[in-house]
């Protein structure tokens, strides 16, 4: 055995140093593979089984997922690429997938359709004189349910200094890492929301979302009886039984200065007239969250400075239950007391504790629930007990609801329209009947066109989509997916296209950075922004880096999200490549996002597309955007005026990458 392994080392060294080589697929740096499910595995498939296809099993490839999509620099020095190709066997009947390589746009080889069961089909391609190599698995225009694929024994084989590296430094090309957000001044500057509801006779708590050199201290003008304002914290708390209006003038100062601004605060039916904006566990931790990582993504929201710059919510996903069917002594035990109320699981052992030592903070909590009897993790759920619920909630002093379809899939009849909003309607009345303010989050995956009704039940957001994760087909996916759902949005119903994929990530208990690339992630964060959708971060707030911070304490793109107008952007042009959206904000200008999605879209031949270049120049006129005279544009990642215009304004857009400006008339009517 020995022997033969040395023997194999030696062809592996020889092979490194002679003119002709050959890489296997899963030796390149597999981010470089952007897929619709799940990561891309080395020597596995995508759900870490064996790779095997039609029985066969297979020691070498990459499992995948549609839709799957890997783009390699061969600058030439390709000679052929094969592999056999298939259905994972871990899949099931509802697999069908197609396989197909690109060279230079080209389409070199296709599978056709392929199932569950179909044997491999085996690919061989010359790739002489190519300089871009193309991987990808389509969906078989049926949706990417169960679409586990196999590459198997995929291998590039090319001559010259070919390296794993290499195929991939392409890509790493647009992955540097730029820091555009300058720093907050130290001179005093509120920022975050600029409008805020409350119900009469409900605890009230607004925290003021301040930069500057600390100490800073809050004062204000207007705040309606029964507020009072922290000095120190800037804090507002207390209880507001009169409705109306309240137009109330926060002021902040320090050593070097001071600053006001305009908070209208509205008592009435309305609350949660911004989208939310906070951290979800979910996304990192999933069920390996508890009540220590809870406290610490609290800490971590303020020390950061997150806190500062309007981020509010913690959010506890999926997991604080019971779990009825499960061995684990930390999850077992009572669902419920024997007068109905909820218990926890042993990883939190006090939720009043934990909700007091959020909101000393000044932040607020969130807690996650199910209509049915299970949620989607299969702990406790609210079926038959939705008055209890929100009464134990409001007696922990939660904040925020995200309620989940999960197991109430067995209990609908049907998936009528009736069946779908009834379970949200009940809950709905059963937060009506707590005094406290509760933001009612609803997910359902857009099940229904929910976003149609999602307001009438009551939903302050709606989930428009399935669950994101960290990849470009999934990210963009959604997001441009949002189009034309702009009417259904406004201050207190938002569309949410699930949270943010940002930091590192990795659905716990390890986590991994976000597979997005740098333009990618500006992209995720200026469109969530434009889409006035809430903003929960799902990283690890404690192990953010420079970068991660960046893209979350620009103050002039968290503006654009929290517009006190709260209209949602529209798609304005679409040419496959390029896109244009504009958000009309309050005071009379847009914001505009100029994106590069370099056929990020279902099209494979469209996704490759890319001839190599960085940047490309996309342009928006004056006509496009309703304008009549001269505008001033201004950059606001880089928060830099960059001039007047009168006909156009172009800006080069990176790969993948976005410039996200705010448009105002300059003068001459707009
Ligand atoms: C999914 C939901 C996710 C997460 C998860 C918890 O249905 O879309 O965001 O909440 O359940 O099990």
């Amino acid at each position: 055995m020995k022997s033969v392994f040395v023997a194999f080392a030696s062809i592996v060294i020889a092979c490194a140093t002679a003119p002709s080589q050959t890489i296997r697929l899963e030796d390149i740096d597999l981010s470089a593979m952007d897929i619709g499910w799940g990561s891309p595995q080395a020597n596995l498939s995508v759900d870490g089984n064996p790779i095997s296809i039609a029985g066969t099993k297979y020691a070498h490839g990459v499992g995948t997922h549609a839709v799957s999509k890997c783009l390699l620099t061969l600058n030439g020095n390709g000679r052929s690429f094969s592999a056999s190709v298939g259905v994972d066997d871990e899949a099931n009947d509802r697999a069908s997938v197609e396989f197909m390589v690109f060279g230079d746009r080209k389409l070199l080889w296709k599978s056709g359709v392929m199932k569950k069961g179909d044997p491999a089909k085996v690919c061989t391609v010359a790739l002489e004189g190519i300089k871009l190599l193309g991987l990808y698995v389509g969906d078989a225009a049926d949706g990417i349910d169960y679409d586990h694929a196999d590459w198997a024994d995929a291998v590039v084989s090319g001559m010259g200094n070919l390296s794993p590296h290499d195929l991939t430094a392409g890509n790493a090309a647009e992955n540097n890492e730029q820091i555009l957000t300058p720093p907050a001044p130290e001179t005093p500057r509120i920022n975050g929301a600029r409008v805020f509801g409350a119900r009469p006779g409900h605890l009230f708590l607004f925290t003021i979302a301040a930069t500057g050199k600390r100490p800073l201290r809050f004062g204000e003008v207007g705040l309606p009886q029964g507020l009072t304002v922290d000095p120190a914290s800037g804090r507002i708390t207390g209880t507001v039984f009169a409705a109306g209006t309240y137009p109330v003038r926060l002021t902040a100062s320090n050593a070097l200065g001071s600053t006001e601004r305009e908070l209208r605060i509205e008592i009435g039916d309305r609350i949660c007239l911004t989208p939310p904006m906070g951290w979800n566990s979910w996304n990192c931790w999933a069920c390996a969250v508890d009540d220590q990582k809870v406290r610490s993504a609290a800490d971590a929201m303020v020390s950061s400075g997150l806190a500062d710059h309007g981020w509010s919510y913690i959010n506890i996903d999926d997991c604080w239950e019971i779990k009825p069917a499960t061995n684990d002594s930390l999850l077992r035990g009572e669902a419920r007391a024997s007068d109905g109320r909820i218990n926890t699981n042993r990883k939190f052992p006090d939720m009043k504790s934990l909700a007091e030592y959020v909101h000393e903070k000044g932040l607020k909590i969130g807690i996650y629930s199910s209509p049915g009897p299970l949620t989607c993790a299969g702990f406790t759920a609210s079926y038959l007990h939705e008055a209890d619920d929100a009464r134990q909630y409001a007696s922990w002093g939660i904040d925020y609801l995200k309620y989940d379809w999960c197991s109430y899939g067995k209990i609908a009849k049907d998936r009528s329209l009736p069946e779908l909003r009834k379970p949200y309607a009940v809950m709905r009345r059963a937060l009506d009947a707590v005094d406290r303010d509760i933001v009612y989050s609803l997910c359902q995956y857009g099940m229904g066109n929910v976003w149609e009704w999602g307001a009438e039940v009551g939903g302050n957001c709606w989930r428009t989509t399935g669950d994101i994760v960290d990849t470009w087909s999934s990210m963009s996916g959604i997001g441009f997916g949002q189009a034309g759902h702009e009417v259904y949005a406004g201050p207190g119903h938002w569309n949410d296209p699930d949270m943010l994929v940002v930091g590192l990530v990795g659905w716990g208990p390890s986590l991994h950075p976000s597979n997005l690339k740098p333009n990618e992630q500006y992209t995720h964060i200026s469109l969530w922004s434009l889409l006035s959708a809430p903003l929960l971060i799902g990283c690890d707030l404690d192990r953010m880096d420079d970068f991660t911070k960046n893209l979350l304490m620009n103050d002039e793109v968290i503006a654009v999200n929290q517009d006190p107008l709260g209209k949602q952007a529209r798609r304005i042009f679409d040419d496959g490549a390029t896109q244009l959206w504009v958000k009309d904000l309050e005071d009379g200008s847009k914001a505009v996002g100029l994106f590069w999605v370099g056929g990020g879209g279902k099209d494979p031949v469209d996704l490759f597309k890319w001839d190599g270049a960085t940047s490309r120049k996309i342009t928006v006129t004056a006509q496009q955007l309703g304008l009549t005279g001269p505008f001033a544009v201004r950059d606001l990642w880089r928060q830099k005026d960059l001039g007047v215009f009168v006909q156009e304004f172009s800006a080069e857009v990176g790969y993948h990458g976005v410039v996200l400006v705010r448009i105002s008339s300059a003068g001459g009517g707009r």
